[in-house]
């Protein structure tokens, strides 16, 4: 099957196609450090061809949930490179997501100092979990300057060379799912008058300077962006010429030459569907290398890519919950199924004590 052929990404040897999609666990420690249970987690995922951290925050601005890890500061390069070296100690491949939550946060989730900024004064609809004190509203955010803008860019490029340092072996830029690049893309959150908003290509403009910038830094080849058309996570929309400002995306990270573009598609989660036509809109507009995801199996996956809808298919939901995954899919073994209460809480359960099918 092509779902277990060996895949040539730029640089980067794959040992097949099967990508653990990026999945946001909140297991980290409550200074937003990784730790050794993260270590065993992503040790216990290595058959992946690729790994695709959960969201990281570029900056202490960044940090929306609970207990999600950063990569601005030493004792999170440090702890990184512990799972770094965990996974191609077993052959695997790793790459960081980088994830800006924005506005899509609370004060009771983020340290002293911070704050919570977005391209305009728009708060998101209903109240987010913390840990000190349950639900909450989602506050206005602050307006971004173009000097925050400035400052929030610089931190993606530190992160990203951080997460060289920590040994990653290229990073994922968070554009989906509502999130602060997508928040740019998107009319629902994006009201400026600037160079930032407006038209669709101004909305561009943000996601286009972090990924030119954090390429520059850190190598094109290990650069990716994952993109989320149609989304509706996070309180995005549909706005007009969508399709067109998608395309028009991904011509421009197509003349950067990026690693890849993650499409997301949740579809199989409730969200709108995403039309054949503006997947393919961005595959032909970017001519590299096309990652798909979103209610993947083993078949769907190998016929998306027997079809050409993507080079690599990434499983978010059966890589939870089947550390061996791929071995199951080569060996057609029934899947464990994940469980959702413990997609977000601290401590093992429900998160390394998953078995394989040797256990
Ligand atoms: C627990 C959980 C956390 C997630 N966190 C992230 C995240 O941090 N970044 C991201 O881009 N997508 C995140 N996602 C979305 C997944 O990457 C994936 O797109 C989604 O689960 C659909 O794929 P699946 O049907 O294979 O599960 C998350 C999904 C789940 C279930």
């Amino acid at each position: 099957m092509k779902l277990f052929s060996i895949f040539q990404m730029g640089p980067i040897e794959l040992k097949n196609r099967l990508v653990m999609a990026p999945m946001t666990r909140c297991r980290a420690n409550n200074d937003n450090t990784p730790n050794d249970l993260m270590t065993t987690y992503y040790q216990q995922r290595c058959e992946a061809g690729l790994i695709i951290t959960e969201g990281t925050s570029p900056s202490p601005n960044g940090l929306g949930y609970a207990r999600i890890p950063g990569l601005f500061n030493q004792q999170q390069v440090d702890g990184w490179k512990k799972v770094t070296d965990a996974v191609h100690e077993k052959g695997g491949k790793i790459f960081m997501q980088l994830m800006h939550t924005g506005r899509v946060s609370h004060p009771d989730n983020m340290p002293e100092g911070s704050e919570i900024i977005a391209p305009s004064a728009i708060a998101m609809t209903g109240e987010m979990y913390t840990d000190k004190n349950g639900m909450q509203v989602y506050p206005v955010p602050k307006a971004m300057t173009i000097t925050d803008i400035e400052k929030t860019q610089q931190e993606y490029i530190y992160a990203a060379e951080n997460a060289i340092e920590a040994g990653f072996d290229g990073v994922e830029l968070h554009g989906a799912n509502g999130y602060l690049i997508d928040q740019f893309i998107n009319t629902a959150s994006n009201i400026r008058v600037d160079a930032y908003g407006g038209s669709g290509k101004y909305r561009c403009r943000f996601a286009i300077e972090v990924a030119t910038k954090v390429a520059a830094a850190i190598g094109r080849d290990r650069t990716g962006i994952r993109l989320s058309p149609y989304g509706a996570f996070n309180d995005m929309e549909v706005f007009p010429e969508l399709e067109e400002t998608y395309e028009y995306l991904a011509s421009e990270l197509g003349k950067l030459r990026l690693a890849y573009i993650h499409i997301v598609d949740h579809s199989s989660m409730g969200a709108p569907p995403v039309s054949d036509a503006v997947k393919s809109k961005i595959r032909d507009a970017f001519g590299g290398v096309i990652i798909a995801s979103g209610g993947f199996d083993k078949e769907l996956a190998e016929t998306a890519l027997e079809n050409g809808v993507g080079d690599l298919v990434a499983f978010g939901r059966p890589f939870l919950a089947n550390p061996d995954l791929v071995k199951r899919f080569q060996e057609d073994i029934a899947l464990n199924a994940p469980d959702f209460d413990t997609f977000y809480t601290p401590g093992e359960k429900g998160y390394t004590d998953y078995p394989t099918v040797e256990e």
